[in-house]
């Protein structure tokens, strides 16, 4: 009784249906779907038609008179970061950067927030739930951000209720709220635990609106696993105008920054980070560092060492940016039953596909080999492009020949084993020559959109099917001998 007196109501509303109820349910009574409903807090109307004042009419206005958006933005200084977000943080805009657990998300976000007070005058509020003040001072210390203007123009608050979170807000009025993390803040009219759907959903809200009724930008940090079994970064989506992923392998140097959603700039640019000694740093030359050796090859010597049988090299484009990666294949033959198939970086669908078109279009059967896909560097490619690359890392293992050194491929592969255009090739191929390779296998007669000029460096050898390209890339016998099914 008391505690309906001291606290707005909640219900708890069965995501299917909408039917709310008093109680947790497993089942909801009325629709009778399993595990759907959510603790939610109910809200008193905002304008109640019983109170007289008229309501604002509805407006419409033609289209071209309709003002041009301001979009003011913050940006953080650090020119990848920058360049994900379109440009920098909007201001009043709310923004989600998921991620595993330990691949860096605080760490970014305190380079982040001393990069956006640098320039004087911007101030940043970190509220943290997952770690004690002093523990974020221990990593700013650590980055050698104490001694800057960031050692006080960033202020940190160790809460995780919400309530006191915009409270603060509120007063110190900071450029930027960052809230570490959205699975360990609560609202205390909720009962749920932090972390669950209720409580992460609510906890994005109010944080949404505080962003747009005080024009503060908010940056979520949100944990994402492997499973994506985690209740929240999934359901906060369409409550964030961007969806910004850390990515990587948490073993190894590199970090990618993408968009998978952003309402004021493209989703395709990548920021490339190395997470080193110091935070994480901008690489020199973001391009060649997905090859083996990559971050650190010299010039040039990222073509001088290719060679190993199952190695492709692939020049992707991620957005504007082309990126060369290194395909890696393992083929071995497998006992008998259901092959393995192991794709990382890659859909392993994809992987799939190209091993039934290998055997029935190209004469390279795998049917009864173990094979195992993966990018080096830990980079995630979803464009159909890497389609040949993977072809022939594959057909490459399976036959234990190297690819010539200096060869790059590209190309779409249809079912019929016929190779599609892929966009923008002109600037993937200048790329892969300015990085010292000297030859690229890539779709021929189809491709009329990019019959761009010579690549100065670069002999392309254009062919229209899978089984020209394996010739090509591995010599005329290649593509003709059907593998013999090895079994042990
Ligand atoms: P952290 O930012 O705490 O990850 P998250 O917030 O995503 O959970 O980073 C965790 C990892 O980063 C940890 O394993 C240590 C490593 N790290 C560095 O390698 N260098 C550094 O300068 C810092 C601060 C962290
Ligand atoms: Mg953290």
């Amino acid at each position: 009784m008391t505690r309906a007196a001291t606290k707005p109501q909640s219900r708890f509303v069965c995501q299917s249906c909408g039917e709310a109820f008093l109680r947790w349910e497993g089942q909801c009574r009325s629709c009778g779907s399993w595990n759907s409903l959510v603790e939610t807090v109910i809200r008193e109307p905002r304008r109640l038609a019983s109170s007289g004042a008229p309501s604002a009419a509805a407006e419409s206005a033609p289209l071209a008179s309709v003002p041009e958006p301001r979009v003011p933005r913050h940006p953080f200084g650090i020119a990848e970061l920058d360049r994900v977000l379109g440009g920098g943080i909007v201001v009043g805009s709310i923004v989600l950067l998921g991620g595993e657990p330990g691949i860096g998300k605080s760490t970014l976000l305190l380079q982040a927030a001393a990069g956006i007070c640098a320039s004087g005058g911007a101030t940043v509020l970190y509220a943290t739930g997952e770690e004690s003040a002093a523990q974020v001072r221990l990593r700013a210390d650590r980055l050698g951000l104490l001694s800057g203007p960031a050692g006080s123009a960033i202020r940190v608050a160790a809460e995780s209720e919400v309530g006191r979170i915009t409270e603060l807000a509120r007063t110190d009025r900071p450029t930027i709220l960052i809230v570490d993390s959205i699975q360990t803040s609560t609202v205390d009219e909720l009962d749920g635990p932090a972390g669950s759907v209720g409580q992460v959903r609510e906890s994005a809200l109010r944080l949404a609106e505080l962003a747009k009724s005080e024009s503060i930008a908010v940056v979520l940090v949100g944990h994402v696993t492997k499973d994506g079994s985690l209740a929240g970064p999934k359901t906060l989506e369409h409550l964030v105008d961007a969806v910004l992923a850390l990515e990587g392998e948490r073993f190894a140097p590199l970090r990618i920054v993408r968009a998978s959603k952003n309402r004021f700039g493209s989703t395709e640019e990548v920021g490339v980070f190395e997470m080193g000694a110091t935070g994480l740093a901008e690489l020199d030359d973001p391009a060649r560092a997905f090859l083996s050796g990559g971050a650190t090859a010299g010039p040039g010597g990222a073509a001088g060492e290719r060679g190993a049988p199952g190695s492709v090299v692939a020049p992707t484009l991620e957005g504007s940016r082309p990126i060369l990666v290194e395909v890696q294949a393992l083929v071995a033959p497998g006992p008998v039953g259901t092959p393995r198939r192991t794709a990382n970086g890659v859909d392993p669908n994809r992987v799939a596909l190209l091993i039934a078109v290998l055997g029935r279009r190209a004469g390279i059967g795998l049917a009864s080999h173990d094979v195992y896909v993966n990018l080096a560097g830990g980079l995630s490619v979803e464009e159909p492009a890497l389609d040949l690359p993977i072809a022939l890392a594959l057909a490459s293992s399976l036959r234990d020949r190297p690819i010539a050194a200096g060869t790059v491929a590209i190309g779409e592969v249809g079912l019929l084993g016929e190779l599609r255009p892929v966009p923008g090739l002109d600037r993937r191929l200048r790329e892969a020559a300015r990085l010292g390779f000297t030859r690229a296998i890539v779709p021929g007669a189809g491709d009329r959109s990019d019959r761009s000029g010579p690549v100065e460096g670069l002999a392309v050898v254009r062919v229209d099917s899978l089984r020209e390209a394996v010739e090509a890339a591995l010599g005329p016998a290649a593509g003709r001998v059907a593998a013999a099914p090895a079994r042990c």
